[in-house]
């Protein structure tokens, strides 16, 4: 009954509308409010480019310090929260840690429950940009059995994540900046992306009314999944299992698995919904490969070659080219990842991390609009007629 249109996978259904983000699939482009990521990615840091996603342009130098100071005044987690996380096996998977910790800060902060008051909404947008680092550090430390490091407020934000991630009390921690201006780049490139998955889980999950810890935590589970955020992890564990096998000797044969798609083999970290060309964030993140292996003198790396020869034999096979199927984002960042001490197991909670601000951004880009409604598809239904229930003896 009623008119609407089937389509699985919103192939063709815009959502919504947004002023945040615009991608042009066919040239590769992206802009965050405007500005071309390739620019973005060398003249700002990552806290600028929250400052944009989020106020609609970027910051002036007074507007810059006070922003930073209020992010790095919201770091610090309640300690309850480290009961919480004792509670998790060492081994767990950090984004179901990240789940968790994330739907808990709506136990920590009442004020979120009323989001129909905007200084609530900043106020919870802020902690949660803040706040992710200090989680995901948690849970790493939790995981190796180190104590948690506090977060410093002299710090930048990146460092202050790296210090929190690698440091230990009996040491000054020393941010080595190449690295952090690494790790910076990869939090832009992965800041805001539209109405992908997890943001539209995020946008969907927020159109009840549901407080926004609990909206961006349905956001941190939908990430997890390997055709989105897992993807970075999925990406390394394939580098590493082909170069376990014989690396670039392997490639005909592991491309020739991919092809046949009885395999059910994927190449994790290519092909993209919306770029039918060269996803612009892989190219600048190949780029920050290349800038910190050599700074780090791992400019002999095995994994980054193997991946460049993949690509090269990917771009010039048949299937590729005529499916327009590129290197997305995650085929080089778990890379970068890598070489910067990032175990992979925490991959994906970093991608969570840089997309907090572009969740927390078109959440309240929806809730602020006076018209929004809750998110609610209809279906096809294929299933029985009506019928009527037999007494239970009668089954
Ligand atoms: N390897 C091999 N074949 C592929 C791949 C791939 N990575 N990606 C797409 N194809 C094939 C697919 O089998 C299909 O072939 P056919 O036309 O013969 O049926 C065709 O290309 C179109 O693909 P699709 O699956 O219909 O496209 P989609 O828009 O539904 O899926 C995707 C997009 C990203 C889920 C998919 O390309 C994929 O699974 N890629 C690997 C996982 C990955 O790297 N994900 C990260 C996405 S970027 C970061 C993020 O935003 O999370």
């Amino acid at each position: 009954t009623g008119m609407f249109t089937f389509d699985p996978g919103f192939m063709s259904t815009a959502s919504c509308s947004s002023s945040i983000t615009y991608i042009d699939g066919d040239k590769g482009e992206l802009l965050y409010r405007g500005y071309p990521i390739e620019q973005l990615a060398v003249k700002c840091d990552f806290l600028e480019v929250c400052h944009l996603i989020m106020k609609g342009d970027l910051p002036d130098e007074k507007e810059k310090a006070d922003f930073d100071h209020l992010v790095t005044h919201h770091t610090m987690v309640n300690e309850q929260l480290q009961t919480f996380l004792k509670g998790f096996r060492r081994d767990a998977h950090p984004m179901a840690v990240l789940t968790g910790l994330v739907g808990a800060l709506s136990a920590f902060y009442h004020d979120s429950l009323d989001i129909t008051k905007k200084e609530h909404r900043d106020i919870s947008s802020i902690r949660l940009i803040a706040k992710m680092p200090t989680l995901i550090a948690m849970a790493y430390k939790y995981s190796v059995g180190q104590p948690f490091i506090y977060p410093q407020n002299n710090l930048s934000y990146t460092a202050n994540f790296l210090r929190m991630m690698f440091g230990n009390p009996c040491e000054e921690y020393v941010v080595n900046e190449v690295v952090e201006r690494a790790l910076d780049r990869i939090f832009i490139l992965h800041a805001e992306h539209e109405q992908n998955a997890s943001t539209s889980t995020v946008r969907l999950c927020g159109s009840s009314g549901t407080n926004p810890f609990a909206a961006i935590a349905a956001g941190v589970a939908c990430l997890w999944g390997p055709a989105h955020g897992g993807a970075n992890e999925a990406a390394l564990q394939m580098l590493e299992e082909l170069l376990a096998q014989g690396g670039v000797d392997k490639l005909p044969e592991f491309v020739a698995k991919v092809k046949d798609k009885s395999s059910g083999v994927k190449l994790m970290g290519f092909g993209h919904r919306v770029y039918k060309n060269y996803d612009p964030r892989a190219k600048l993140m190949q780029e920050t490969c290349r800038e910190v292996l050599e700074a780090l003198g791992l400019q002999d790396d095995p994994l980054f070659k193997l991946a460049m020869a993949l690509e090269k034999v990917a771009l010039e096979d048949e299937y590729f080219v005529s499916r327009k199927l590129y290197p997305n984002v995650d085929f080089y960042s778990g890379i970068v990842q890598r070489a910067i001490g990032i175990p992979t197991s925490l991959f994906t909670a970093i991608f969570a991390l840089a997309r907090t601000v572009g969740w927390v951004a078109q959440w309240n880009e929806m809730i602020s609009d006076p018209d929004y409604k809750i998110g609610r598809p209809r279906q096809l239904y294929t299933g029985e007629t009506a019928r009527d229930v037999a007494d239970l003896n009668a089954r």
